[in-house]
């Protein structure tokens, strides 16, 4: 059921149900962090295996920095983005009770985030717990940017706490605070040059270390995807090269550019990344209601949020890759 009782959602929290919250990224599924049976309902909802972590949200930074020890310099100094669409991991205080081990796959870390939106904030700070909330769709699945994307994978029963569209659109960019240096595991709307420039550091030294046996959505082969093929192309000119070869009917099509083809029948023209990133997964779910035989998109160009929006694609599409973005 789509609320806005916050009230009422802090209650059902409060006594260990789930509720779908709102943030600027994607809509989380939320359950209070420190009990293991709560938890267990997420990954249950979810079909998520459990040595998955989840993230871990609060009103403020010093209220999530409570559960982590051995905080380095440069993680207090990355919380100046926060409230914002950065999720840190940090060593878990595993003597304390705020998160149990279950919320974190049984990890001695932890991923803490503070989201940048009004309602979620308001919910987390009535909270006297805090919320470990992964994005609200069925494992592998499209993440869900509005509440009744929440109501769709899930069905009515559950609680959610409508904040309209989550206005970023893609999760939130994840940085390893385990190293010397922050590492980044995600990319988000959070970028590289912005981390780099607020640390003071080189750009590169964000991505040199080998991440491949750290457990994040990031390393797995197929993900964010929708259940019909994704197919990327780097410019117009391959896209077109393609509708010219293929008999496909009932495409959708998502870019910069406007195209017209009697093939497609489902088509968004976007101005900006910005518009990419909020407008993708949303078209993806279009798309599959629409029951669509393929979803087009071109690229863009690989800086900034662009990176982020190309991990996803090159996610989205790898079962059907044509070539990687
Ligand atoms: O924007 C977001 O981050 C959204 C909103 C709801 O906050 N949440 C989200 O959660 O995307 P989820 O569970 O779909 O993705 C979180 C990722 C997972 O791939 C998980 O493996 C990684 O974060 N993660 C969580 N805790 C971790 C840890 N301790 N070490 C390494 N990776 C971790
Ligand atoms: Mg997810």
């Amino acid at each position: 059921m789509i609320t806005e009782n916050i009230a009422a959602c802090v209650d059902a929290l409060s006594s260990g149900e789930l509720v779908s919250f709102p943030t600027e990224t994607v809509y989380g599924l939320g359950a209070r962090a420190d009990s293991p049976e709560a938890i267990a309902r997420i990954f249950q909802a979810k079909d998520r295996p459990k040595d998955h972590p989840l993230i871990v949200h609060g009103p403020s930074a010093e209220k999530v920095f409570e559960c982590a020890i051995d905080i380095p310099m440069y993680a207090r100094v990355l919380s100046e983005f926060w409230p914002g669409p950065m999720s840190l991991i940090l060593k878990r205080d595993v003597s304390s009770g705020p998160v149990c081990s279950q919320a974190t796959g049984g990890q001695d870390s932890v991923a803490l985030r503070v989201p940048g939106h009004d309602i979620a904030l308001e919910l987390l700070s009535r909270c006297d717990f805090l919320v470990a909330g992964p994005s609200a769709n069925k494992f592998a699945h499209v993440s869900p940017t509005s509440a009744q994307h929440v109501i769709d994978e899930f069905g009515d029963e559950l609680l959610v706490l409508e904040g309209g569209e989550s206005y970023v659109g893609v999760e939130s960019t994840i940085i390893s605070c385990l190293g010397d240096t922050p590492k980044i595991l995600r990319k988000g709307s959070i970028t590289s040059v912005q981390i780099s420039e607020l640390l003071n550091i080189d750009e590169s030294s964000l991505y040199e270390e080998d991440i491949c046996d750290i457990k994040v959505s990031g390393n797995m082969k197929v993900h964010y995807a929708p259940r019909i093929p994704v197919f990327v192309f780097d410019h117009l000119e391959e896209l077109e090269m393609y509708l010219s070869e293929n008999e496909e009917s009932n495409l959708a099509y998502l870019g910069f550019n406007d195209i017209v083809d009697k093939n497609i029948s489902f088509k968004q023209i976007i101005q900006s990344n910005e518009e990419l990133a909020h407008k993708l997964y949303g078209f993806f779910r279009e798309a599959e209601d629409k029951e669509c035989s393929q979803i087009l998109v071109i690229a863009p160009s690989n800086i900034g949020l662009g990176a982020a929006i190309n991990d996803r694609l090159s996610k989205a599409s790898s079962e059907w890759r044509l070539k990687d973005v």
